[in-house]
């Protein structure tokens, strides 16, 4: 395999620029096999969030390869995410400890405000979404904290609009180091990426593949663009397949991706990125893939009222 790309953020961290997602590897049997095969594969850079329900097995494998002197700490990038229920400034340090617990591990390499929005918090067992009352400066504030502590290499954020990270920025003393959000060549959110780009902010694609197959989109309106003719065309041209298509396309457009796969072989298809170029021709066509809002998958529209909410980023 060619040299991994690394994306600097502050502090000296290294992030992968391929890395595996994990938000729908909700059995441990699954993940554990997943993320061995992952391991092997040379993926050092791990997706996860308290709101996914896996960090604890995604613990136990890591711990298991820390203690076999497979992998060392520093080695492996972990992300996660302060969920919906922590979006308060007073429960932001209660889940950052509940997920170090959960990983086994004494620090992340990046915590995220995993939405703008936040609900109430009714314990673990109850899943009532009601919006609560949160204020994003005095969140931030207590994600600057969790640095200072040590339970964080870096903060960020995810699913954030430009105005709210302009707004975060303003009055941040550690700038937002990340923005992971939805992106797919048929969903480039050129405007967002650019004001990224230009204030140091490393952006992170999710659903970089456009999440084929998932369950969770089957009543998409727009059929998954990894399998359109452009994209099968391009990819016989440089012998890769559709998806490594896609995500040399995000690698080229300097954004980090972080595909899931639970299969093997599409495990190293996905990591298997680094060895070709994709000319300015064949950028220019997918560029043109761009279908804007109607190609987005996420909305988070099961949080009752969000989408009437001041805050609510789409
Ligand atoms: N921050 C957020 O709010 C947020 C929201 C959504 C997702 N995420 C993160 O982003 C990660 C990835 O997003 P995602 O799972 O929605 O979508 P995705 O990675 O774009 O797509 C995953 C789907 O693509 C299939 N696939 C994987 N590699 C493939 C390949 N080379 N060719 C063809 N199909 C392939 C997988 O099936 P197989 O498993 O069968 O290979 C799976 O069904 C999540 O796991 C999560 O970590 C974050």
């Amino acid at each position: 395999m060619a040299a991994k790309i690394f994306k600097d953020l502050p502090g000296g961290l290294k992030m992968p620029a391929i890395g595996l997602g994990t938000g729908s590897l909700r059995n441990e049997a699954d993940l554990e096999r997943v993320l061995n095969a992952a391991l092997e594969l040379g993926y050092h850079h791990i997706d996860t969030a308290y709101g996914y329900k896996n960090e604890v097995f995604i613990g136990r494998v890591l711990k298991k390869w820390f203690s076999l002197g497979k992998l060392k700490r520093e080695d492996i990038f972990i992300t996660t995410k302060l969920p919906l229920p922590g979006i308060h400034q007073d429960r932001v340090e209660l889940f950052m400890k509940k997920s170090l617990e959960n990983l086994q591990l004494e620090y992340v390499d990046l915590y995220l405000i995993h939405h703008p929005i936040g609900v109430k918090y009714f314990g673990d067992e109850d899943n009532r979404m009601e919006i609560d009352d949160f204020d994003h400066i005095k969140i931030w504030k207590k994600m600057e904290e969790q640095v200072h502590l040590g339970r964080t290499k870096t903060i960020g954020l995810s699913n954030f609009n430009k105005r709210q990270i302009e707004r975060i920025i303003a009055s941040a003393r550690i700038k937002p180091a990340c923005l992971q959000v939805e992106l797919h060549v048929d969903f480039q959110q050129r405007d967002l990426v650019g004001y990224c780009h230009k204030n140091g902010i490393v952006v992170v694609a999710y659903s970089p593949l456009g999440a084929p197959g998932a369950k969770r989109f089957e009543d998409r309106k727009v059929p998954a663009v990894i399998n359109s003719d452009l994209i099968k065309n391009i990819a016989k041209k440089y012998n890769k397949s559709p998806g490594q298509i896609m995500l040399r396309y995000l690698l080229q457009k300097n954004i980090v991706a972080i595909p899931k796969s639970s299969s093997p072989e599409r495990l190293k298809e996905n990591i298997s990125v680094f060895d070709f170029e994709i000319n300015s021709e064949d950028i220019r066509s997918l560029d043109d893939l761009d279908g804007g809002e109607t190609t987005r998958l996420t909305t988070f529209k099961s949080v009752p009222g969000i989408e009437k909410h001041p805050e609510y980023p789409f």
